[in-house]
């Protein structure tokens, strides 16, 4: 065993698997690019407060998993445990909301949280989110969800299902709250519990102990307290959902894990992950802005998390079987070759092709073995008859075949990036 090991629970990817992490990462995000998102980059900590306040107290998110620390200046320091608050934040701070509505922004990068690791579970995670801020009608919100929609299309998945419910709007929480809470009173609960449902009621829906789900088998479901609005708002999403092919099911008893949740809320579930199927979720945040100091701009979007859709693809067998293939790898065998193919090498380079070459003094044998292991599409000895002729012959490397060619930058960018 090294003598040091990463810390407990993180995600880490080197080659070959950082090469389908890379991939997968890329497609998420040019999904969210193509619907005119735009890359907002953040720090990785905040101000604790961004995230008490901005995520909420009764989350286990805050009230358990973050890592708190002070800095030196004696400032309480949290690293990012989600993206949602931190972009509001930042929105606020530099008035994006100012500007042109809505304001769509896109992120990705570290997150943590200090939860109990387990297979898909990891105390640092990476996450691709998107926010569309100032923008609260149902088209947006089918908008968000069509984006994580064809981000999992784009890479070949099939077996993930979508889970939809509204929280509904303020007036609509408070009705269903005071039903609710009266409902909770009725019930047994230890202190820790009862601390909870004070905080916020919705979630004992959350819980995962069984004489609980028990208990609030009967509980009043918010979904049948929306007013009008919420529920015209909630059916005209549906209907826009329906209309360009997404399936869903609504769930009136998913409760996402951050308190900042009004209206629309989502989540994906994996079918072949196991306990941790999550791949993404998101949802609408109408307060949050208000709540962090800003104006009262409304804002929805969802955060997934790279991680486990890298997972469900290797699952579902989705991604292409090579993955960022070195395109050509030069073996010299002659000091000589050695010159020539380093000179290529940059003009190759400079064109796009990507390549490497044999270092070090090796017989054909040695660089021919060099060049298979490389993984390199084409294969190209360089010893002193290549040099004196100005000829050579390219390797097909997976079949062998060999296509003639002038030793010339030019001509062989033309083959090669065919
Ligand atoms: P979340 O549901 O907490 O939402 O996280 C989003 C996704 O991140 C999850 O569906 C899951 O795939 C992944 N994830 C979360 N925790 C872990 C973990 N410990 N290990 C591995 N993956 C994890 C949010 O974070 C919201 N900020 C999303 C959002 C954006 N809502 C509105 N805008």
């Amino acid at each position: 065993m090294s003598k040091f090991q990463a810390p407990k629970g993180v995600s880490e990817y080197f080659p070959p698997n950082s090469n389908q992490f890379e991939y997968v990462r890329k497609q998420l995000l040019r999904t969210a690019r193509l619907a005119g998102y735009n890359l907002i980059e953040l720090p990785v900590f905040e101000d604790t407060e961004v995230f008490t306040r901005g995520v909420g107290e009764s989350t286990d998110v805050v009230s358990k998993e973050m890592y708190t620390f002070e800095d030196r200046g004696g400032r309480s320091i949290t690293l990012r445990p989600e993206g949602t608050a931190g972009v509001m934040r930042a929105v606020i701070e530099h008035n994006l909301d100012k500007g042109q509505l809505p304001v769509k922004l896109f992120y990705t990068g570290p997150f943590f949280r200090a939860e109990r690791p387990q297979a898909g579970r990891y105390r640092q995670f990476y996450q691709v989110g998107i926010e569309a801020i100032g923008y609260s009608d149902p088209e947006i919100d089918v908008e968000v969800i069509a984006v994580a929609d064809s981000a999992f299309k784009a890479l070949g998945l099939k077996k993930y299902k979508l889970n939809i419910t509204s929280l509904g709007d303020s007036i609509s929480r408070d009705a269903h709250r005071k039903d609710l809470v009266k409902y909770i009173a009725g019930l047994k609960l230890d202190e820790a519990t009862q601390v909870r449902a004070q905080l916020n009621p919705l979630r004992l829906f959350d819980d995962k102990r069984e004489e609980i789900k028990t208990a609030m088998a009967k509980a009043p479901l918010l979904l049948d307290y929306l007013n009008k609005e919420s529920k015209q708002h909630f059916e005209t999403v549906q209907g826009l959902l329906k209309n360009i092919g997404i399936e869903f099911k609504i769930n009136p008893r998913m409760v996402r894990g951050l308190d900042y949740y009004t209206g629309t809320t989502f989540e994906f579930d994996h079918e072949m992950l196991g306990a941790q199927s999550g791949i993404g979720g998101g949802g609408r945040y109408d307060g949050l802005m208000a709540s962090l100091g800003g104006a009262d701009v409304s804002g929805i979007g969802f955060g997934l998390g790279v991680d486990r859709i890298l997972m469900a693809c290797q699952a579902e067998n989705s991604l292409p079987a090579v993955i960022n293939q070195i395109q050509l790898f030069i073996a010299p065998i002659t000091d000589a070759g050695k010159a020539a193919g380093f000179k290529l090498l940059a003009e190759l380079r400079e064109a796009g092709i990507t390549c490497d070459m044999a270092y070090g003094d090796r017989a054909l044998k040695g660089a021919m073995k060099a060049a298979d292991k490389s993984g390199a599409k084409y294969g190209l000895v360089i010893g002193d008859d290549e040099i004196t002729t100005g000829n050579c012959e390219l390797k097909l490397m997976s079949s062998g075949e060999v296509i003639s060619s002038s030793l010339d930058a030019s001509e062989l960018i033309q083959k090669i990036g065919k």
